[in-house]
């Protein structure tokens, strides 16, 4: 044989070979390995959504990738309090919601408990009745119903995602809502269904959070003028993509027909209205991530928050011995006082004199007893500065305000303490649920020369005085405080009285 005709016979028999395997070696080894090949076709109705969208790593085998099933998989609801849902295969068409069940109304969470109507305004935002949900806004339906709907199929959205149907007016811009409610909330609530067994070193087996997602809000309807709300999320949860309105808007005018949907394959789903209306937890305060936090007391780990709090540390290059301060708390620790400064703020600052004073007490109990007391204003320091302060603090004192929010780094050790000063008169539950319920720190309210910590005596009730002798009550610049008094509580309270 020629050269030409060896080449000649040597690819016919290639080609026979491969033709061989393909159509009879192939199929018979598929069918009895009982691997799926008829995902390969359209008409494929039997596809697990999960398998459906999510890309085969073999690649001699593949990839047998398609972004769309024909057939809806059914829903699941895997953990539901009062505003806080988690699902696997949620749907949303034209801006509806839909579960996709055969179960019966009573064996489904109540719909406003789970969404409020989505044509809020500000004014109407507390509203609750009247912003109850409609069918434009969520709907059941069975998997036949899905079906015949979606003709187009429905489209996968893949991994784990946070949706936070927030008014568009919002309260998202401010760090303290944002951070210590929301994204609190939501990671308690994410741990406490996924992980009952986050490590003392902040280690953890829940999911990562791949998106999320602000349905009504552009960039400058969620995020706070420090940039404290994008620092957080970013250090918190470093692989996740934020969609806005403008997305979401998108995603609504592409299935703005009804015949297709997008599935998000698993969804932690909070609506902040959908929460308050839950009567039985703190309903006067309206503590949403409270709902979250009590509804997974059984399956949490006491250290559900350190992941969180240490990951924001990390990157914000805290030294590893500050963050790992609880891991190796002795008794004889130097405790930290750091008192957070508004004096140079708008509104809520102390009378000047006071607050000299009580700069000068503090001063002087951290020099009688070796303890360590600094003034933060956070004004003229980058967050990487702050957080590294707050990670060492053993006590956070400042009126009631943003800065307490910070409370989120401290340490989690069995002195952590948290004082803020009031007006007297004046109460509010912010920062006290976190601190106390939370973090398990021990919280205490100042009026001027008396304080108060949990279980309040009847007579301390949430209010906002409005002052005496035009010194501005509550929110005002001449809030009064005795700082002896503050020196005092400080002081048994490190020395184990309080
Ligand atoms: C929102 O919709 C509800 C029910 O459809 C209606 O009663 C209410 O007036 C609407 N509110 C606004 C602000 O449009
Ligand atoms: C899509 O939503 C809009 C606004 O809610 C509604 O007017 C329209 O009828 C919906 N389209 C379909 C096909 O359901
Ligand atoms: C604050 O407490 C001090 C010490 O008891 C007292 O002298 C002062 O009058 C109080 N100030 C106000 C505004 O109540």
């Amino acid at each position: 044989m020629g050269y030409r005709d060896r080449i000649a016979l040597y690819c016919a028999a290639a080609l026979a070979t491969s033709f061989f395997i393909s159509n009879v070696v192939m199929p018979m080894w598929r069918g009895s390995c009982g691997l799926r090949v008829s995902i390969l076709h359209d008409d494929a109705k039997d596809v697990p959504i999960g398998s459906a969208f999510r890309p085969v790593s073999s690649s001699s085998l593949g990839p047998w990738y398609r972004p769309y099933t024909a057939s809806p998989a059914p829903t699941r609801i895997l953990n539901h309090a009062a505003g806080w849902t988690i699902f696997e295969n949620l749907y949303m068409s034209n801006g509806t919601f839909f579960v996709v069940r055969d179960l019966s109304p009573e064996e489904l969470p109540e719909k406003k408990f789970v969404l409020s109507r989505s044509n809020f305004s500000y004014d109407n935002y507390y509203d609750f009745k009247a912003r109850e949900p409609t069918d434009e806004d969520l709907q059941y339906i069975t998997p036949a119903e899905a079906a015949r709907r979606w003709e187009y199929g429905a489209w996968g959205i893949s991994g784990n995602t946070w949706i936070f149907p927030y008014p568009p007016v919002t309260l998202l811009r401010h760090y303290y809502h944002a951070c210590a409610e929301t994204f609190l909330g939501a990671w308690r609530f994410w741990t406490g269904t996924f992980d009952p067994n986050v490590t003392p070193s902040g280690l953890t087996k829940a999911p990562p959070i791949n998106r999320m997602i602000f349905p009504f809000n552009g960039a400058d309807e969620w995020k706070d003028f420090p940039r404290l709300n994008a620092f957080f999320l970013f250090s918190a949860w470093p692989g996740l993509t934020v969609e806005e309105k403008d997305q979401w808007a998108d995603r609504v005018f592409l299935t703005r027909t009804g015949d297709k949907a997008w599935v998000y394959e698993r969804v932690l789903l909070h609506d902040r209205a959908a929460t308050s209306r839950e009567l039985v937890v703190y309903p006067k305060e309206r503590k949403i991530a409270a709902v979250a936090y009590e509804a997974t007391l059984a399956t949490s780990s006491p250290f559900w928050w350190e992941p969180v709090r240490r990951s924001v540390l990390q990157f914000s290059g805290v030294d590893k011995e500050i963050i790992d301060l609880a891991l190796r708390y002795e008794e004889s620790d130097t405790p930290v006082i750091t008192y957070i400064s508004r004096q140079r703020g708008r509104r809520r600052k102390l009378r000047d004199a006071d607050h000299d004073k009580l700069v000068l007490a503090l001063e002087q109990l951290a020099v009688t007893r070796g303890w360590e007391f600094s003034v933060v204003d956070a004004q003229d320091m980058p967050p990487e500065k702050q957080l590294e302060i707050f990670a060492r603090s053993t006590i956070l004192l400042g009126v009631h305000g943003n800065g307490l929010t910070h409370m989120m780094f401290m340490p989690p050790v069995p002195k952590a303490t948290v004082i803020e000063l009031f007006y007297p008169g004046g109460l509010t539950h912010d920062y006290e649920w976190p601190a106390r319920r939370a973090f398990q720190f021990k919280h205490f309210a100042v009026w001027n020369d008396t304080y108060y910590t949990y279980p309040h005596p009847p007579h301390v009730k949430i209010g906002f005085p409005e002052g005496q002798n035009g010194d501005g009550g509550f929110q005002g610049n001449n809030i009064p405080v005795n700082g002896e008094t503050v020196a005092r509580l400080i002081e048994m309270r490190l020395d184990g009285k309080l």
